[in-house]
């Protein structure tokens, strides 16, 4: 049985309120929301894929695309927000030439934005899987990048 099979044997067909916590669950398998996925979760809950996609692109936290070998995450809680983030934000934009939610045209790097990470004190927090970069400064985001690009090549 295929990954999304087994995750829609947990829910019942036809009920729409299942929607959310089956995008979730298939986007935690997958790292994103595959066109096939969306189409069988259609068919699973007889919604329009037109409204399935209208329904999570309303929820930042659903990507379509597959993620970077090197996937960021950046908080944009309040506390990073009022330390700088923004600005960290934007240079993050500026460097990589893509959106949060997007992946760069050479498959190396996508990036999102999270809720508080529970740093606070330590904001703007970035994280790239286990590594925790902290006090994020804006000029320091072309290096982090530059020294990233080795790793994503190792994968
Ligand atoms: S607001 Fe960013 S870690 Fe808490």
């Amino acid at each position: 049985m295929s990954k999304i099979e087994d995750i829609l044997t947990r829910y019942r067909s036809g009920s729409h309120e299942s929607l959310i916590p089956i995008l979730q669950d298939v986007q935690t398998e997958d790292g994103y929301l595959s066109e096939e996925a969306v189409v069988r979760i259609g068919g699973f809950l007889g919604m329009s894929t037109t409204k399935i996609y209208g329904l999570a692109t309303f929820y930042d936290q659903f990507r379509f695309v597959p993620t970077g070998r090197v996937h960021l995450r950046i908080c944009n809680g309040t506390t990073c927000f009022i330390n700088g983030s923004g600005p960290v934000i934007a240079a993050l934009k500026d460097t990589l030439g893509v959106d949060a939610g997007q992946t760069t045209r050479d498959g190396r790097f996508s990036y999102e934005l999270t809720a508080c990470m529970g740093g606070c004190n330590e904001g703007p927090v970035i994280s790239v899987g286990e590594t925790f970069y902290t006090h994020v400064r804006t000029e320091e985001i072309p290096e982090m990048i530059l020294k990233l690009k080795a790793l994503a090549d190792l994968k």
